[in-house]
């Protein structure tokens, strides 16, 4: 076999996942890709801090040059924007493809990070960004790249899902939710990005420049979050056969006050029906129901966090990437190439 050397740049929830999976599967999936994957090292800022994970400790590094520099692979969760965008352009344009779960700098420098790995022709594949474990990434990008999406509605963030159905079938506050979700170890520490919208928007971003092949960038997501939702709203969508969801809704729109066509990215909570397959989705699951004009209504379900349930997605794109090692041929074009305008029309309808 011919060996690949792959450099994980973070070793946290995430990261030691799939260094331990990388390590156990090492002979499986060097049969499924025609190469040995061959973990080189792992970039932590702490070479001290204590592991969840046991792994080889001469794996660890702080020396993020050498590591990148040396790979043919780079796999990104770290998180945050710098110095993963600067690491990740460093990895392009030494060569390397790259896999990263890091929605937030994907939501906001995608564009650049694209236009990047295009012209150097590298790879840089995101499953685990958008709703962690489900594939929905290479579905919108490769699956129905033939198809016409109209819409999609996503439940994509599973700590306000959490909230949300414990305030409608435990009548719980959403401070009470929200404690609970802490508890059990959904919630962020700081879960502002998770209740206010924010992190539900970085996908929305995702998943319109997708599904529509143009660029979404994430300032113009319309966005609120869940602060607002009362146990009183939870009852009145209740009698009315509905039940409240913080939905990501990415749409092909006509504004109606322009008559422009274009595209439209929003979350909010909405109303969804009882009977949608969106209103079944419980606790901090998370669902992509994609509308398509030829392949009609799809649904998408699973674990949306976790980082064992996230490493699966990360070693989905590093096995898809690696077989274009092996097999040679150009890798997919980045970047978004049509040129839709993003309308900015707030809420559309509140309900589904
Ligand atoms: P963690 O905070 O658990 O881990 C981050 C890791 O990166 C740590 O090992 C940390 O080192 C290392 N790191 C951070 N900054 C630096 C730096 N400046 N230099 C060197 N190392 C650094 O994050 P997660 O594993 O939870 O998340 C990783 C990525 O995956 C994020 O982009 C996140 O949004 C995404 N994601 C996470 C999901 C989840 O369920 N956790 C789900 C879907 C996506 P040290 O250990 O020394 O602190
Ligand atoms: N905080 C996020 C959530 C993690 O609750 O869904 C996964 O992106």
């Amino acid at each position: 076999y011919r060996n690949l050397r792959v450099a994980l740049l973070g070793g946290g929830s995430v990261g030691a996942q799939v260094a331990r999976l990388l390590l156990e599967h090492r002979d499986e999936l060097a049969n499924r890709v025609g190469a040995s994957l061959e973990l080189v090292g792992i970039l932590v800022r702490d070479l001290d801090a204590p592991r969840t994970v046991d792994l080889p400790r001469e794996l660890f590094t702080t020396d993020a040059d050498s590591l990148i520099l040396g790979a043919d692979i780079v796999i990104e969760l770290m998180g945050g924007i710098e110095p993963a965008r600067g690491y990740i352009l460093t990895a392009i344009n030494s060569g390397a493809d790259v896999v990263t779960a890091n929605k937030a700098l994907l939501a906001q420098h995608g564009a650049e990070l694209f236009e990047a790995a295009d012209q150097v022709g590298a790879q840089l594949n995101y499953e685990a960004a958008v709703a962690g474990a489900i594939p929905i990434v290479r579905p919108l990008r490769d699956s129905l790249a033939g198809d016409t999406v109209n819409r999609i509605l996503g439940i994509v963030n599973g700590t306000t899902n959490f909230i949300l159905d414990r305030m409608d079938v435990a009548g719980d506050s959403l401070e009470e939710a929200l404690a609970t979700a802490t508890e059990l170890g959904y919630a962020e520490a700081d879960p502002t990005a998770d209740i206010e919208g924010y992190d539900a928007a970085q996908k929305a971003a995702l998943l319109a420049s997708l599904a529509f092949h143009t660029n979404v960038p994430l300032e113009k997501v319309y966005r609120e979050g869940i602060t607002r939702v009362t146990p009183q709203q939870m009852e009145s969508a209740r009698k009315a056969g509905y039940v409240v969801k913080l939905l990501a809704i990415c749409e092909r729109l006509t504004d109606p006050e322009t008559g422009e066509q274009g595209v439209s990215a929003r979350v909010y909570p909405a109303m969804v029906h009882r009977g949608h397959p969106l209103a079944s989705v419980h606790g901090a699951n998370n669902a992509v129901f994609v509308e398509a004009e030829a392949a009609g209504p799809l649904m998408f379900y699973g674990a949306g966090a976790g980082g064992v349930q996230t490493a699966s997605a990360v070693l989905g794109d590093l096995v898809s990437v690696a077989r274009r090692h092996v097999m040679g041929g150009p890798g997919y074009a980045a970047s978004s190439h049509a040129d839709l305008p993003v309308l900015d029309i707030g809420k559309v309808t509140t309900r589904y």
